[in-house]
């Protein structure tokens, strides 16, 4: 096991109506605040009206920013950061899913720096400073509701880029698994997926030792693959959605990667494919990571047995390791099939062929490798999404 420091602040406040306590939580740190919210679901399901009435009986002025857009666009961070400016905003409250909330991230992060926010996506800077956001969620997937990444797209050149920074942990975030209720079945589905890849980026490590951490990843992992069907068949299952809610939260608020080195090629190549094609992160998730697993499974094959033994119930072939792994790789895209995902990229509606496109923008032309499991180069991406076709 490596050495690790491990300290997550982000307050979690979850269960059935906490969102009524917004108020009284935001106002700890602020009297005016910028309340970001996405395309209006929030508005249909009654959350904004008991939102806005909590944040008005604590005497909190608030300016809104709707609009933010699955795969988070730069052009509206750059709104929320010109108005926060205007109003001497200094508290950000976002209500939504991770792209809200990565959103939210970004305008914290521009408020208080003099360059362009985009720089921190590029890596031309790192974050000194940032505003104070707080998180009501309403789809568990991204787990930016206490991750420490925000993931942007710039619509100029289509490149969806990450910033991370321990100061972009939330203050407090209000789970309550009711708001998973109005979830569209495409989007649960979606969520299950990045919470399964959360998890397996950090399962695949090259780093010995790491039973404890491998046993919590596989039963968050199982506990992820037995209900979600369930919320899928019955979305009032209110326990059922709190395990889900609860896993994707715990998936990556970086507990589960204590003493071990994660790989994260899987997302890096996904977030090649949604910043070009516009797709869900979970769906495009869906597509990578199998094809990535056939790619590299041979760098430690036994790891790969584990996780088809223990996460998926194979019986293990002990003459024929190979088998044994296949299966697992096959088992998990059962799963996403039965969820109504896709496993081609075909099935997310990509045919024409930017493969070699994504491979060069995903490596600045083959500079830097993706991963750390395996390192990949362009070519390796290349061959990934080959067998994703
Ligand atoms: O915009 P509205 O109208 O709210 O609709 C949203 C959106 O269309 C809808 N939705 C959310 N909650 C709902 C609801 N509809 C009905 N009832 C509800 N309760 O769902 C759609 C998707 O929302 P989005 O926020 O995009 O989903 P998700 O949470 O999956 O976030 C995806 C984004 O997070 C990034 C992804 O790359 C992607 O851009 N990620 C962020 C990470 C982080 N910051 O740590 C890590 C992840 O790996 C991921 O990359
Ligand atoms: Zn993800």
């Amino acid at each position: 096991m490596d050495n690790f420091v491990f300290q997550n602040p982000t307050k979690i406040i979850f269960g059935k109506a906490m969102e009524t306590r917004v108020g009284e939580e935001v106002s700890k740190y602020s009297k005016k605040i910028l309340l970001h919210y996405g395309g209006g679901s929030i508005k249909k399901t009654g959350l904004y009206d008991r939102v806005i009435s909590s944040l008005k009986a604590a005497g909190i002025e608030f300016i809104e920013l709707p609009g933010v857009k699955p795969n988070p666009r730069l052009s509206l961070v750059r709104e929320g950061i010109k108005i926060c400016r205007e109003n001497n905003i200094d508290f950000i409250l976002a209500v939504g899913g991770g792209s809200v909330i990565d959103s939210a991230k970004a305008i914290a992060l521009g408020v208080v720096y003099d360059g362009d926010v985009w720089d921190f996506y590029t890596g031309k800077a790192s974050p000194k400073a940032a505003l104070p956001i707080g998180t009501i969620l309403t789809i568990p997937a991204a787990g930016s509701e206490s991750s420490t990444g925000s993931v942007i797209t710039n619509e100029d050149g289509w490149y969806k880029r990450s910033a991370g920074s321990t100061l972009l942990y939330p203050k407090f975030s209000i789970l309550n698994p009711e708001l998973a209720f109005t979830l569209p079945k495409y989007q649960v589905a979606c969520g299950a997926a990045d919470i399964l890849a959360h998890l397996m980026e950090r399962y695949f490590t090259n780093t010995q030792s790491v039973e404890l951490i491998d046993r919590m990843i596989e039963s968050t992992m199982k506990t992820v693959i037995k209900y979600v069907p369930m919320v899928l068949e019955d979305s009032n299952n209110y326990e059922a959605w709190a395990q889900v809610m609860w896993a994707g939260t715990l998936a990556h608020n970086n507990l589960l990667n204590t003493g071990r080195v994660g790989d994260w090629g899987s997302h890096d190549i996904e977030h090649e494919i949604s910043g070009i094609y516009d797709v869900a992160h979970g769906a495009g998730l869906a597509v990578v990571f199998p094809a990535w697993m056939k790619y590299v499974y041979k760098h430690d094959p036994n790891r790969f047995v584990q996780f088809a033994v223990r996460v998926w119930n194979v019986e293990q072939d002990f003459f024929d390791p190979e088998k044994t792994i296949l299966q697992g790789i096959q088992k998990l895209e059962e799963f996403f099939t039965s969820i109504g995902l896709p496993t081609r990229l075909e099935g997310l509606g990509i045919t024409d062929d930017r493969l070699e496109e994504m491979a060069d923008k995903g490596t600045d032309s083959d500079q830097k490798t993706l991963g750390n499991f395996v390192k990949l180069r362009k070519n390796d991406i290349y061959n990934i999404l080959k067998l994703a076709q």
